[in-house]
């Protein structure tokens, strides 16, 4: 890396995830925060991350993340519950520190986390999410540090991912996948009264969620959640805000074919997308 990697100009805040997912947080951070610059790096040549080992998805995420820093980043977003959950605390700790210490990582699980307090009635929580989300049982520390009387039901979705990805989220795959796998997390907790969608793929299933949820349980998306934090966050954090370049413009990148990303990509942003190609 050269000297004037390190020098701190003004750049685009950076937003990753392991494929398309993470662009539906990209979506609702660009409603709240329009006036700044974005890159969007989506790692679909080596997704989905949610079924990988702890080692692999903390490896790519922190390639992803050193990427984004070299384009003069210094701010990313880690728009991804399963690189939130397996690798996020492990860059913030170890290798921030000799990359970068002025630099900023964040995740989506805190934020959601924190909003599930107002949300929830009963304290009785259901996670949706990657088996390596699960797994990570990310959640149920985050929310037994915040709101130690609640109880947390997870259940991992591994046919969510591919359904999205296939663009069979409207399809009657879906219809099967969703009904079995909301049956299941109420089977573990007939009282649940709200649902975090732990995967940023899922709200793209939001319709189908809607339709075979019980009646009465809120279903928590993480765009609008993680927007508002960022919003916040910002406000809150002057030197970094200041480091954060304003044009409104965003930019895509993926390590897949950069003409089916814009396609699929398209889909997700409710708008046409041109992404590039890029190696990690
Ligand atoms: N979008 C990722 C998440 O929020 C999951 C997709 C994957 O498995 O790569 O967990």
């Amino acid at each position: 890396m050269t000297q004037d990697k390190h020098i701190s100009t003004q750049a685009p805040i950076g937003v990753f995830d392991s494929g398309f997912g993470g662009l539906s947080i990209l979506r609702e951070i660009r409603k709240v925060l329009p006036d700044y610059d974005y890159i969007f790096l989506g790692d679909n040549a080596r997704a989905p991350y949610g079924s990988r080992s702890f080692h692999l998805v903390y490896e790519y995420t922190l390639q992803a993340v050193k990427h984004l820093f070299d384009q003069g980043c210094s701010l990313v977003i880690l728009a991804c519950n399963t690189a939130s959950a397996k690798a996020l605390r492990t860059i913030q700790q170890k290798d921030l520190p000799g990359i970068d210490p002025s630099k900023r990582v964040l995740g989506v699980i805190r934020p959601t986390v924190e909003k599930v307090g107002e949300i929830s009635q009963n304290g009785h929580v259901g996670i949706f999410g990657t088996p390596a989300t699960i797994q990570s049982e990310s959640y149920n520390i985050e929310i037994g540090k915040m709101h130690p009387t609640f109880k947390v039901f997870g259940h991992a979705c591994p046919m969510w991912v591919p359904l999205v990805e296939n663009k069979e989220s409207e399809g009657e795959g879906a219809d099967y996948f969703v009904k079995k796998d909301i049956d299941a997390l109420i089977g573990l907790c007939p009282d649940i009264d709200a649902v975090i969608l732990g995967c940023t793929h899922y709200p793209l299933l939001v319709n189908k969620i809607k339709q075979y949820m019980p009646e009465g349980v809120h279903i928590i998306e993480q765009g609008g959640i993680v927007a508002d934090s960022l919003k916040d966050y910002l406000a809150r954090h002057p030197e970094i805000d200041a480091r954060c370049s304003k044009g409104g413009t965003c930019q895509y990148f993926t390590t897949e074919d950069a003409e089916k990303f814009s396609e699929m990509g398209s889909i997700f942003v409710n708008e046409q997308i041109e992404a590039k190609h890029i190696t990690l």
